[in-house]
C-alpha cells in the first residue's frame, strides 16, 4: 500500500544512503540482459547496484560529487566491463555520443552521505560551514551566495526555491546578520529566532530556507530542466525515463515534462492547441508512486519521495 507523499524532508539520521523506492523503480525498468541504463545520480550506488544485479546489463552513472566519484571507483571493480562513471553534472547528458538506452533514472536532491556529513553544510541539525555545494571543486558556497546577493534577490531565492511564505522577513534577517553568519547552526538558529517555531510542526522553521539556498547554490532546477529532454532523446523506443523527486518544485518540472511528452496539456495554464501536441511517450504513473509505510518507517527520508515514469513510444 502506498501512503500520501508529504513535502517535508527529514534527514535520515543514518550513515550511508538507503536507495529510495528501489523496488518500484526496478519494476518500472524490468532490466534485461544486454540492455544499457543511465543512473544520473549515482550517490552511494544503491539504484545502480540494483539495476546491475537484476540482469547482465550495463550502466553509465553520473554524479558531480567527488565523494560519489570515489565510491564509483570501488563500484567499477565490482562490476568490471559493465559500469562507467562520469563525474559531471547530469545536464551534460546532451553531450553523450551514445543512445539506445533502455532506461534513465534520476533520484534527485542530496544523498544521506551529503546530509549526514556536517562539513558539507547541508544539514540544519549539525554544525558545519555554510557550503552546500554538491561539487566542492567549483562554484560559490551558500555563505558566499548570501553575502554576494542583494536583499531583493535573496527574497526571490527564498520565495522561488523555498516557497517560504515569510521570505521577506527571513531574507532581511539573513542580510542583517550576514557578517556574523558562518555555520549551518548560525543560520538555523537565526531563522528559528526570526520566524519562530510552530509547536504543532516537527519541521524545523529553517527547512525551506536551507532548501532554497541549496537549490540556488547548485542550480538544481535548471539542471533538471536541461537534463529531462536530453535523457528522453537518449532512450531507445520502449525505453523508460524514471524520476524520483523530493519536493514540489522538482516534481512540478517532472510532471509538466512528462505530460508534454505524453501529448497532454502540461498544466491548467497550458494554452497550446490540441493539434500541436505530439504524443511521444506513455505515462507509466498517472499518480506518483510514493514509499510504502514500511519503507517510511525504515527510512524516514523516503517520506517525501515521488516516483514518476514515462515510456518512450
Ligand atoms: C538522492 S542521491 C542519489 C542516491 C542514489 N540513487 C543511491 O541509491 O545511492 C542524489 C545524488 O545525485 C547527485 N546529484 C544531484 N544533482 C546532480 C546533478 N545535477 N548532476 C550530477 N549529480 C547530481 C548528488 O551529488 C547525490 O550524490
Amino acid at each position: 500500500m502506498y501512503s500520501k507523499c508529504p513535502e517535508s524532508l527529514p534527514p535520515s539520521g543514518k550513515i550511508g544512503h538507503e536507495p529510495v523506492l528501489k523496488d518500484e523503480a526496478l519494476r518500472l525498468f524490468a532490466p534485461k540482459n544486454g540492455e544499457k541504463y543511465i543512473d544520473c545520480t549515482f550517490g552511494g550506488g544503491g539504484h545502480s547496484r540494483a539495476i546491475l544485479q537484476s540482469a547482465d546489463c550495463s550502466l553509465l552513472a553520473f554524479d558531480r560529487d567527488q565523494d560519489a566519484a570515489q565510491r564509483a571507483k570501488k563500484f567499477a571493480e565490482e562490476f568490471p566491463q559493465r559500469f562507467q562513471f562520469i563525474g559531471e553534472p547530469f545536464s551534460k547528458l546532451n553531450e553523450l555520443k551514445t543512445s539506445g538506452y533502455a532506461g534513465v533514472l534520476m533520484d534527485l536532491g542530496v544523498s544521506s552521505f551529503q546530509l549526514d556529513e556536517a562539513e558539507r553544510g547541508f544539514s540544519l541539525k549539525s554544525e558545519g560551514p555554510l557550503d552546500m555545494r554538491m561539487d566542492t571543486s567549483k562554484g560559490i558556497t551558500a555563505i558566499e551566495l548570501i553575502r554576494q546577493t542583494p536583499l531583493k534577490e535573496l527574497e526571490e531565492i527564498l520565495r522561488g526555491y523555498g516557497e517560504e511564505p515569510r521570505y521577506k522577513k527571513a531574507a532581511r534577517a539573513i542580510k542583517d546578520a550576514e557578517g556574523s553568519l558562518n555555520t549551518t547552526l548560525d543560520l538555523a538558529n537565526l531563522i528559528e529566532k526570526t520566524l519562530g517555531r510552530n509547536p504543532r510542526s516537527k519541521i524545523h522553521p529553517a527547512t525551506l530556507t536551507f532548501q532554497a539556498l541549496r537549490i540556488a547554490v547548485n542550480g538544481e532546477l535548471l539542471e533538471i530542466e536541461k537534463a529531462l529532454p536530453a535523457a528522453f532523446e537518449l532512450l531507445a523506443p520502449n525505453g523508460v525515463l524514471a524520476v524520483i523527486s523530493f519536493h514540489s518544485l522538482e516534481d512540478r518540472i517532472v510532471k509538466k515534462f512528462f505530460k508534454k511528452m505524453a501529448g497532454l496539456p502540461e498544466d491548467r495554464f497550458d494554452s497550446s492547441f490540441v493539434q500541436d501536441r505530439v504524443k511521444r511517450a506513455e505515462l507509466l504513473t498517472r499518480k506518483p508512486i510514493c514509499a510504502s509505510d514500511a519503507e517510511i518507517s525504515r527510512n524516514p527520508r523516503s517520506r517525501s519521495a515521488k516516483l514518476r515514469a514515462i515510456r518512450k513510444l
